[in-house]
């Protein structure tokens, strides 16, 4: 199940090359291919650069369109050469001179925002670009951000989970964002985190005091080096999750904001995009401020994300495979589920809401995630 009156991610914009300016010419990677919330799209750039997105399903007899070719701001189906346009509406169909009004394909609302490519999959009426997630694109001028992506076979529900419970760091990830000793650990399964519902999104913050560096920095630092780690996440519902992350030299108080110095200012921009409910795309992004960082920083942050997040891809297509075997199964909970169960609380109220035919997403209450 998924909400479809949402954006959803269909991925960095250089994923849709724009390698045919003369309106006709086939580029490598012209026709992209996507499955987002169940629906199959095409996607490809007219000729002035705008983005269409279209069921990847023929009107004649369901051929993939994205086997097609592009023409112009036009596609071909190469089965029996219909043609239709960026809205949809088949424009001909060769050997035939009537076309019916109904040759039309299913048209998607597509916006370009932060160097993402984000996808409408509801009513195309009610999209309103005001819910489509913040972000730190590539191309903002104060932050030098680098990007990956990869797919991984689980539920957007256990990766949204995932998400949301970040004392796993201890335990997933110790060779990476995490840290392999005793007393980290301990920290991380300690956090209290401050939950605050901002419009569309739950925002989580907290400060993990006096610990190592995590394991993929500690080459940069002498051993006894003790850091405060301060992190302000927003979610925004149902799938993008970005991270305010500043590492600070430990301040020794307890509480309040991290006083020690900055060391490193960063901001990980990050969309789970269901393909379906066995699959999802994840597209990614960690960078460091430029006003502090030093050479190779943000390409040891992304780097870093691609081996942590190889590690979770581990964990939740295990996992995911076992839900399957058992959805019944008798589970337990402890006391890290909370994030985890406010955010799937939020979504499926959302789900429910959309079921019951809302007019639009309701901005979130402080009450619903309590
Ligand atoms: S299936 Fe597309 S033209 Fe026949
Ligand atoms: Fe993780």
């Amino acid at each position: 199940m998924f909400v479809k009156n949402a954006w959803y991610n269909a991925g960095w914009d250089y994923h849709f090359t724009q390698s045919q300016q003369n309106g006709l010419k086939q580029g490598k990677g012209a026709l992209v291919a996507r499955k987002i919330a169940g629906e199959r799209l095409v996607l490809y750039r007219k000729p002035n650069g705008q983005i269409v997105a279209l069921e990847d399903r023929c009107v004649h007899r369901q051929a993939a369109l994205s086997l097609g070719v592009k023409e112009g701001d036009n596609i071909r189906c190469m089965y029996h050469g219909l043609r239709f346009g960026p809205d949809g509406q088949c424009n001909e169909i060769p050997g035939q001179e009537h076309i019916p009004t109904k040759a039309c394909v299913r048209s998607f609302p597509v916006v370009e925002r932060d160097n993402w490519v984000w996808v409408w999959m509801g009513d195309p009426a009610r999209a309103d670009e005001a819910l489509i997630p913040f972000a730190i694109g590539p191309s903002h001028p104060d932050w030098n951000v680098k990007t990956s992506q990869m797919q991984v076979a689980a539920s957007y529900r256990l990766e949204i989970a995932n998400l949301a419970d970040l004392t796993h760091l201890a335990w997933v990830h110790q060779g990476t964002l995490g840290g392999p000793d005793l007393q980290t650990r301990a920290k991380f399964t300690t956090i209290k985190p401050t939950f605050t519902a901002t419009s569309h999104s739950l925002r989580t913050e907290y400060v993990v005091r006096d610990v190592p560096i995590s394991s993929f920095m500690a080459h940069l630092f002498p051993p006894e080096t003790r850091f405060d780690l301060w992190f302000d996440i927003t979610h925004t519902v149902p799938c993008t999750w970005v991270l305010h992350f500043r590492v600070f030299l430990a301040d020794g108080k307890a509480d309040g904001e991290p006083a020690g110095q900055l060391i490193a200012d960063t901001w990980t921009s990050q969309a789970v995009t269901p393909n379906d409910g066995e699959t999802v795309d994840y597209y990614y992004s960690w960078g460091a401020a430029r006003h502090c960082e030093f050479p190779g920083l943000s390409e040891l942050l992304r780097d870093n994300l691609d081996d942590a997040f190889t590690e979770d891809r581990h964990v939740l297509e295990a996992q995911h495979v076992r839900v399957r075997e058992k959805p019944d199964f008798p589970t337990i909970s402890i006391i890290h589920d909370n994030g985890p169960s406010r955010m799937l609380r939020v979504l499926d109220a959302l789900l429910a809401a959309e079921a019951a035919g809302a007019a639009r997403p309701q901005p979130l209450t402080e009450a619903a995630v309590a």
